[in-house]
């Protein structure tokens, strides 16, 4: 197994990381092309950014809609970049990502049909098409700990569990943030000049709202959690908080609507306080905001009939449900 040597946050010296990171991928690419998608976050952000300091328009940076991204991100993404001087394009790939989770439930088959779908049938196939040899990715080293400690198999890292990209994919994969921990990409991410709203964006992880489903992922169930997570987004935005999520429960419960016995859905709320992730607390919310967010979600959820609050720290918990 690789040893990869953490760069810690306090020792991290941004400017010269940016420097040496862009004269690594310059001397990897050579005078190739090199593919990345951009999901908006900060670590897949700061990628691009050095990727098109080191490659210019040798680097060809894709947006993948695959349908279980959160309320119109795939457009704000691409506007924001744009006003970066990045051209972002936008692949819609909903339909292959739908039928890959098709019947699926548990949580890490779940993920490797994510995995998958993007490694090798999209970036496979945009590989082809535009002829790079190389994918470069925003891999940081808690995705590395959390997948070989085998808590959660993160799916963007392959070469810590003995695979090959190469052999498994047909390209070699380059992640110049895999010594960093999150809080070094934020200082990393403002050194690239990159705006507050992505440097302190909070973490969504790379399996996007079906990590947040619990049971299949189907389009109605998307649309259900994608609801009450622009709900839970707008009303937690004023709170400190390192992530927040609304979850969709695949078991019902009884609930009263009109005055009508309603067997209906569960959504259950986390909030985290961490610095890095690999700990966590959840927030001290006032009651009010937790009020009116329960409020809210089932007005305006079609069918949700019940909101819970999640009170257990990481660990025994993970932050995310699936
Ligand atoms: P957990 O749930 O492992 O989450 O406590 C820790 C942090 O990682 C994010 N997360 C993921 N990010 N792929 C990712 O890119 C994943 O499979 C994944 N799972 C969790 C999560 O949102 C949190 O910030």
């Amino acid at each position: 197994m690789i040893k990869i040597e953490e760069i810690k946050t306090a020792q991290l010296n941004p400017k010269e990381f940016i420097e040496e990171k862009t004269r690594e991928i310059s001397s990897i690419v050579g005078s190739g092309l090199a593919i990345n998608a951009l999901s908006g976050g900060v670590d897949s952000s700061c990628v691009t950014m050095l990727g098109h300091k080191a490659l210019g328009n040798r680097l060809k940076t894709y947006f993948i809609d695959n349908g279980i991204m959160r309320q119109d991100e795939p457009q704000k993404i691409v506007s924001l970049f744009k006003k970066l001087g990045v051209h972002v394009e936008i692949v819609d790939a909903q339909v292959q990502f739908f039928n890959a989770l098709k019947g699926i439930t548990d949580p890490e088959e779940k993920r490797e049909a994510i995995t998958q779908t993007f490694y090798k049938h999209v970036f496979g196939r945009l590989i082809q098409e535009t002829g790079a040899k190389y994918l470069l990715q925003g891999t940081i080293l808690t995705d590395v700990d959390e997948t070989v400690a085998g808590i959660k198999r993160q799916h963007n890292v392959f070469e810590q569990l003995g695979i090959d990209p190469k052999v498994a994919f047909g390209y070699k994969i380059i992640e110049p943030l895999v010594q960093l921990r999150k809080d070094g990409v934020r200082k990393v991410a403002v050194a690239l000049g990159l705006p507050e709203s992505v440097y302190n964006r909070m973490p969504f992880p790379g399996p996007a709202l079906s990590a947040r489903v619990i049971g299949e992922v189907t389009p109605q169930n998307l649309k259900i959690v994608r609801l009450a997570t622009a709900i839970t987004e707008e009303e937690l935005a004023s709170t400190p908080a390192f992530q927040y999520m609304a979850i969709l429960h695949q078991d019902r419960v009884t609930g009263i609507r009109d005055g009508k016995r309603d067997f209906g859905l569960q959504i259950e709320i986390r909030c985290w306080d961490s610095i890095d992730a690999r700990t966590a607390k959840p927030t001290r919310l006032p009651y009010e905001i937790l009020d009116k967010l329960a409020n809210r979600i089932v007005t305006e959820v079609p069918g949700v009939v019940s909101v819970t609050y999640n009170i257990t720290p990481k660990p025994p918990s993970t932050m995310e449900a699936v």
